[in-house]
């Protein structure tokens, strides 16, 4: 069973344990995340000009448009201001700023049809975990422009609880840092090993789309089986998406259960403290993480 919660506020602690077993929560638009849906709008405006961001796939060639998002990206995941709304849009939702740590958030841009690589690159069924990232995290997503049930994402949760079968034994984080990530970022064309993919189809019949306005904000767990939903609304498809862990579920264990995870590595290291910026050590952590 995988409980949808609209709107609904409860103690930050209670809602993590709810997502760790598979329910997914939908938040209303607040003054805080429109203000950050205002910004990239207006950020993707200045890039895209003058083109209108979401059909200037029409009129750039692929070749431009990675080079577009390889510029744009990372100056959009650095930018101050991205960071203190998403702070606020946290804090507006209960999250504790000294007990939350953020990882940096990424700008998606996904084309209907004009680019399946790089920056572009469509993410078939996958676990945020295969990727080493950690069982206690939760994925935030938040549309930029209306999308469709075509053009969004789509998760399988008949998987949260069993398992299917995946590269992730064959994904290293360190490896990938050293060799592969600055390659994958400036593709024009998907190769093997872009993606630590299920080995299996997994049956979609049951498949979940949710659609949201601009603004709104989803909480999943990183262990939850999702993609990309292949576009075919013509229009490209903006999002953001950035994800927490919460200290305390790192040192007493909490998450979601592996249920075929082998990724070797962790970016527990990538998270920053919402209140002071401060990184997250594991390796500090490593005594409280015993006592427990
Ligand atoms: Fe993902």
């Amino acid at each position: 069973m995988t409980g949808i919660h609209f709107d609904q506020l409860m103690p930050d602690d209670r809602r993590r344990q709810k997502i760790f077993e598979g329910d997914i929560f939908i938040y209303s638009p607040s003054a805080a995340s429109m203000s950050l849906c205002q910004l990239t709008r207006t950020l993707l405006t200045e890039a895209f000009g003058p083109h209108a961001a979401q059909t200037a796939q029409d009129f750039i060639s692929p070749d431009d448009y990675v080079e577009l998002l390889a510029d744009l990206r990372p100056s959009y995941t650095s930018h101050p201001r991205v960071r203190s709304l998403i702070k606020e849009t946290l804090i507006h939702l209960g999250l504790d700023s000294d007990d939350t740590y953020l990882k940096q958030p990424d700008l998606r841009a996904m084309t209907s049809g004009l680019l399946n690589a790089g920056p572009g690159l469509l993410l078939e069924a996958h676990r945020d975990t295969w990727y080493a990232d950690p069982f206690s995290q939760i994925n935030w997503w938040m549309p930029i422009f209306d999308y469709t049930t075509e053009s969004g994402m789509e998760f399988y949760p008949d998987y949260f609880t069993k398992g299917i079968e995946n590269d992730s034994e064959f994904y290293d984080l360190r490896e990938w840092r050293a060799s592969g990530m600055a390659q994958a970022a400036k593709r024009k064309e998907r190769v093997a090993g872009d993606n630590s993919m299920a080995r299996e189809k997994p049956n979609t019949s049951s498949d979940l789309r949710i659609v949201m306005p601009p603004g709104a904000i989803m909480l999943f767990s990183a262990a939850h089986l999702h993609a990309t939903t292949p576009n075919t609304s013509r229009k490209t498809r903006f999002s953001i998406d950035f994800r927490t862990v919460n200290v305390q579920d790192v040192i007493s264990g909490a998450s979601a259960d592996n249920v075929d995870t082998a990724a070797r590595g962790s970016t527990l290291g990538d998270f920053s403290r919402l209140s002071d910026g401060s990184k997250l050590r594991p390796d500090k952590l490593k005594n409280k993480i015993e006592e427990v």
